[in-house]
């Protein structure tokens, strides 16, 4: 789960991070009031979403009196960034940036541990820099037990080359975000711009913290930041029935029986649709277990239907315990019970435990959203192909 700027910049100020402060609003008038309050003669009004490049898409205004911060809320309330209708702004005083510099906190599964990055040279052009010159953005193993002490602090300065004169507070700086890191079960904390001001201060002025949901039930505090997210929204649904369900990004609905074969569904969907036009990908993994009853397939076909993201539905389901005469009843009952809802086209790919009856049972209700394949590369080129038809 990503936080949002503001929430990430109120995690910070807990552990000691040196940060501005930020007033949220969610109207003009509210953004009046925030400037108000901060009693700051310039700030910035800041878009908050869960995507990057905010600054490059207008989502981030400076503004320097009480008519600006109106016209920076009215034009960045409602503006549409990669995706992300902005339906926050945070209000923050504006710093005087002599440098800006970059610093991350992530777990690379790749190395099977924890590693920093940084850079000297941070801001809005960090992708360009990791592509063009990756040798200024300077990699540090952190042992997971002794974590970034004093110490590694230094060696993190020392290796990223940054000056002399901020590196007293830079030490202490990343020691904190550590702490931040590890107490709130993070796999990435990003701070991009970290700036030193022309008074010489360092200070975190934006700031990307995912936390590992696997670790939602040591953290009850969480809840307050689930309700603003639409991805994990579709997951907590699916939690509250019973769903193992995780939201991805691409336009194939995949519902299956196993985490295994759904997997390996996710593999062969994303393999299909490499030639085609836009892509097509998986929209989430879906494992409905054994004993696929009408319910619980209803259950899964509503939730995967209600992201707006999905074009085409792919059911793959190899009958084992739960023999495939049931799940395609399980299938026919769940779209009778959806009535309108099931508004997408399904294809099934049954096999295993009396697979026959259970395509019998489809062919005889032959219902217009249906297409049976008979194996899952099929099925899985037939569900890529309406995804890209659809888009
Ligand atoms: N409080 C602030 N005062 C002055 N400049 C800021 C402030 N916050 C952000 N900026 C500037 O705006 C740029 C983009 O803001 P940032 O919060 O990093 O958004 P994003 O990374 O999504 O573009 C920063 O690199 C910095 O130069
Ligand atoms: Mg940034």
């Amino acid at each position: 789960m990503d936080l949002l700027e503001y929430q990430a910049r109120d995690l910070f100020e807990r552990f000691g991070v040196p940060v501005l402060p930020g007033r949220t609003a969610t109207s003009v008038q509210e953004a009046k009031e925030a400037y108000e309050m901060l009693g700051a003669s310039t700030v910035v009004v800041k878009a908050q979403v869960r995507t990057g490049g905010r600054g490059k898409a207008g989502g981030v205004k400076l503004a320097r009196s009480e008519e600006e911060v109106a016209q920076a809320a009215e034009q960045i309330l409602g503006l549409d960034i990669k995706g992300h209708v902005v339906e926050t702004v945070m209000i923050s005083p504006g710093a005087r940036i002599a440098e800006e510099y970059y610093f991350s906190i992530l777990l690379d599964r790749a190395v099977g541990g924890f590693i920093a990055m940084c850079s000297r040279e941070g801001g809005m052009e960090i992708e360009q820099l990791a592509e063009e010159r990756p040798e200024a953005l300077v990699r540090v193993g952190i042992d997971a037990v002794t974590g970034i002490d004093e110490a590694k602090a230094r060696e993190i300065v020392e290796a990223a080359g940054f000056p002399e004169r901020a590196a007293d507070r830079l030490v202490v700086v990343f020691q904190r975000l550590w702490q931040a890191f590890k107490a709130s079960d993070a796999t990435l904390v990003e701070v991009n711009p970290l700036v030193a001001t022309e008074s010489g201060l360092v200070l975190a002025l934006d700031g990307k913290v995912t936390l590992d949901d696997n670790a939602g039930i040591r953290h009850p505090e969480w809840a307050g930041y689930q309700a603003t997210s639409g991805a994990v929204d579709l997951e907590r649904q699916a939690r509250e029935v019973g769903l193992q369900y995780v939201k991805l990004d691409g336009n194939v609905g995949v519902i299956g029986n196993g985490a295994g074969l759904v997997m390996s569904t996710l593999d062969v969907v994303a393999g299909a649709g490499l030639d085609l036009p836009g892509q097509p990908r998986p929209a989430n993994f879906l494992d409905i277990g054994g004993g696929a009853s009408a319910q619980v397939m209803a259950n899964g076909l509503r939730i995967i239907m209600s992201d707006p993201q999905v074009k085409s539905v792919f059911v793959n389901v190899f009958g084992g315990i739960t023999a495939c005469n049931d799940v395609a009843l399980g299938i026919v009952s769940a779209l009778d019970m959806l009535g309108d809802e099931a508004k997408l086209p399904i294809v099934v790919r049954l096999d295993g435990n009396s697979v026959e009856i259970g395509k019998a049972i489809l062919a005889e209700r032959n219902h217009p959203m249906i297409t049976v394949k008979s194996t899952m590369d099929e099925a899985a080129r037939a569900a890529a192909k309406l995804a890209s038809e659809g888009n």
